[in-house]
Order: structure tokens, then sequence, then C-alpha cells
């Protein structure tokens, strides 16, 4: 049986020449068993007539938050909380713009903001409009929400030029869908399996009220937690300084502040885990001596801090590590990014790295998203788009499921 059978499929038009692809999406997910739904915009009806929505979905199509004929108001949150998955089909530059800002405007901005379901967006423009910084910025925050955007084609558009912006096709929409509710399916793949994380900074002491830290703040590390323990995996999860917590509350944390403490925790950890992944901060070097008063301000311009090497946790493990354990790391990178990436999977004898370019909008410390390369040991290399956290750390574990799986 196939994932679309029986699930329940709003789907958003927005005003573009490619709602007429909508009409042949609505058949073919009808024909393939699901319940589907639709919402128009005022504009999409323009391009499209409603009669023909609600005869291939076999449902009445909404187009307004007030029912003029009925005089009745029409339930936004039902429709949210009705839905398994939320398909915006075409999704306009303005409709993108709306959710990206929380503007409710209309039935589908308010079904938008209501949703508790998966939301996957299929955007359609010209080119320049698709290219317009401003539409990027709001595709990025989309994909900070954890909203899922189906990626556009390349060809002719309507405004008679050719280039990038056109809706993907009705069929490869369909597939999407398909492979994204099969995932589910999928679940438990580390039954069974232990599993030690490493996340956010280290604050290294100066003195009592002074320390040597850095921007971490552990959400990369946390999601993946989540993830392996979502996965079936028996999770601990040592953490520098954050004000995050994880969500799966069958993850053991322990609250670590220093490299020395976070290396004796991960140390021991280690030795009874199936996967260790290394996604912590982790300081350098750390002052020589910590003072246990504070330090005054003297007559002189410069202060000089005498700073000695951590201990790198990951470098040590890799020593340890056993032919049955899996260890990943992170290489959080500047320049050169491949070539520094791969000599540090190699120096410490890991199974991969995962590598963030600073270089890429939107990955890396302090945002919602991120854009990672996978680096195997066997050289071969996995690269995916920008995503929101929890959607990378969904892919990463995948990578670690199929590793343990072999
Ligand atoms: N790491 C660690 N212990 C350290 C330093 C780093 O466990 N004392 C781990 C990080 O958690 C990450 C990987 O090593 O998984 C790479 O960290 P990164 O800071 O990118 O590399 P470094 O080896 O510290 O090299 P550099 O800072 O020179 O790039």
């Amino acid at each position: 049986m196939n994932a679309l059978s029986n699930k329940k499929i709003i789907i958003g038009i927005s005003g573009s020449i490619a709602a007429y692809k909508s009409a042949t999406m609505v058949r073919l997910l009808v024909k393939e068993g699901a319940q589907v739904k639709v919402i128009m915009t005022k504009d999409a009806c323009n391009f499209i007539s409603p009669l023909t929505l609600s005869t291939l979905s076999k449902n009445k199509v909404v187009t307004e938050l007030i029912d003029g004929n009925e005089a009745t108001w029409n339930n936004h949150v039902e429709l949210g909380l009705w839905a398994d998955v939320f398909v915006v089909a075409p999704a306009s530059a303005n409709t993108i713009a709306n959710f990206s800002n929380g503007i409710c405007d209309n039935m589908l901005t308010a079904v938008y903001l209501s949703a508790r379901c998966k939301v996957c967006i299929a955007p359609a423009m010209d080119e320049d409009m698709w290219k317009h910084t401003s539409t990027q910025k709001n595709i990025t925050s989309l994909i900070s929400y954890g909203n899922k955007i189906i990626p556009v084609d390349s060809g002719e558009l309507a405004s008679g030029l050719v280039g990038e912006g056109r809706m993907a096709e009705p069929e490869a929409i369909v597939a999407y869908l398909n492979d994204l509710l099969s995932e589910k399916k999928n679940e438990g793949r580390l039954k069974g399996k232990k599993a030690l994380v490493t996340a956010g900074p280290t604050y290294e002491a100066i003195d009592p009220v002074r320390f040597i830290g850095n921007h971490s703040s552990g959400k990369m590390g946390i999601a993946i937690a989540d993830e392996l323990a979502n996965e079936g995996a028996s999770v601990e999860l040592i953490l520098g300084p954050s004000s995050l917590k994880p969500q799966n509350t069958s993850v053991k944390t322990i609250n670590v502040t220093s490299a020395a403490e976070m290396f004796n925790v991960a140390s021991k950890s280690f030795k009874h885990a199936d996967v260790a992944v290394m996604a912590a901060a982790v300081a350098d070097y750390t002052p020589e001596k910590t003072l246990t008063q504070k330090i005054k301000k003297h007559n002189g311009n410069s202060l000089d801090l005498s700073l000695i090497k951590t201990t790198d946790i990951l470098k040590s493990l890799g020593k340890e590590k056993k032919k049955n354990q899996l260890l990943v790391g992170f290489a959080l990178e500047t320049n050169d990014e491949l070539k520094n990436a791969k000599e540090k999977l190699k120096k410490k004898n890991l199974d991969f790295i995962v590598l963030n370019s600073l270089n890429d909008k939107g990955a890396g410390f302090k945002h919602d998203t991120n854009q990672i390369t996978i680096i195997d040991r066997d050289k071969k290399i996995f690269s995916f788009p920008l995503k929101a956290k929890q959607e990378v750390a969904k892919d990463i574990v995948k990578h670690i499921a199929a590793k343990l799986k072999k």
C-alpha cells in the first residue's frame, strides 16, 4: 500500500499561473487514495475555477474566512488540525512573504498559522522574484519554522523568460509527499542502540566572574540527541552551558561547564556507546590557572593571559574506538572547508564528519537552520541543502542508522 492512502491532505492554492497544475495534482492524490481538501486565495480563483477543484477533490473548496452565501465562519483551526499534511502549491512570492511574517489576511494564511501538521511549500514565480534577496530571506525563515520547500524547477516561465522558479510538476510533488509520509514507517531504526552526544559551548573560567566561551547555542547537538531518541536509541547528552534542552524526555542530559568536565563524562560514557556524535564547540584552550579572586583592572594597557590546550575529546575517543563503534565529528570551517574537514576526519579516526561552513548563509551558530556536507571515511561526499536544524538532524541520524545496519 502506498503512503498516501487515506492520508488527509490540504492543498493551498495561491495566485499564480501554475495553479492550473494543481488540478492534476489533486487528481493524482485522490487516485492514490488520499482525502483532499482545497483552499484557494481570491487571486487563485482568477487562474482556475473552484468548481474544477471541488469536482476533482470531491470536497467543497474553501476560499473565504467568512462564507458569504451561508453567513457562516469557515473554521481554519479545525482544518489545520484535520490534515496530516498541508501542501501550498503554487505558493506565490506574496503568500510566501505573508507566511514568513505571520500576516493573516485570508483563509490560506489563517490555516497556515493554525496548522500543526507538516507543511510543504512549492514556490512558483519568475526567476528574478525567486532570486530576490527578500524572497530568499523569506524562504530561509520558512525553513527555520520547520516547513519543507519543494524545490523549484528550471525552464520556461510565464513571462516568456527561461530560468529558475517554475513550480515542480504535479507528479514530482506527489512523489515528494509519498517519500515524506513513508519516513514515519522507518522510525525505531536505532532500537537497542546506545548513543552519546556532546552539544553546546564550553566555558573556561578565568576568574570567578569571567570565562572564555563561544557563540554555540547547542541547538544542532540537541536536535541530534532528540532524533536519535525518536529513532529508539537510548541517548546520553553531555551539554555545555545552554538555555535549551531536548524535547524527547527519554534523553538523559548531563550538564557540564568546561572542556575538562565534558571530557571526563564523555570518555566514561563512550565505553558503552554504539555511536557517539561530537557536536559540541569545545574550547581548544583554557586558562593555565583559574584565579580564585576577580582580576582587578591595572594601570597598564594590556593583560596577559596564559592559556594551555584542552584535551581534544573527539580525537581521544577516536583512539579508544572499537571496531563496532561509530564515531561522528563536526567541522565548522571558514576557509578550505573540504580540505580541513577531510584532515580532521583522518586525524581523529572518524567514521564520518559533518561539515558546515560559516560562509553559507543560514549555517552555523545562532541560526535555526544549517547547511551540511557529510564526508565518509571512504571519501564519499553527500551534500544537503539548507534545512531546519531538526531536519538536518534527521539526515545525520539516517546516515548513522544506515552505517550501523551494515
Ligand atoms: N572537539 C572536541 N574536543 C576539543 C575540540 C574539538 O571533541 N577539544 C570536536 C568537536 O566537537 C568537533 C570536532 O572536534 O566534533 C572538530 O572541532 P573543530 O573546533 O572544528 O576542530 P578543531 O580540531 O578544534 O580544530 P580547529 O579549531 O583548529 O579548526
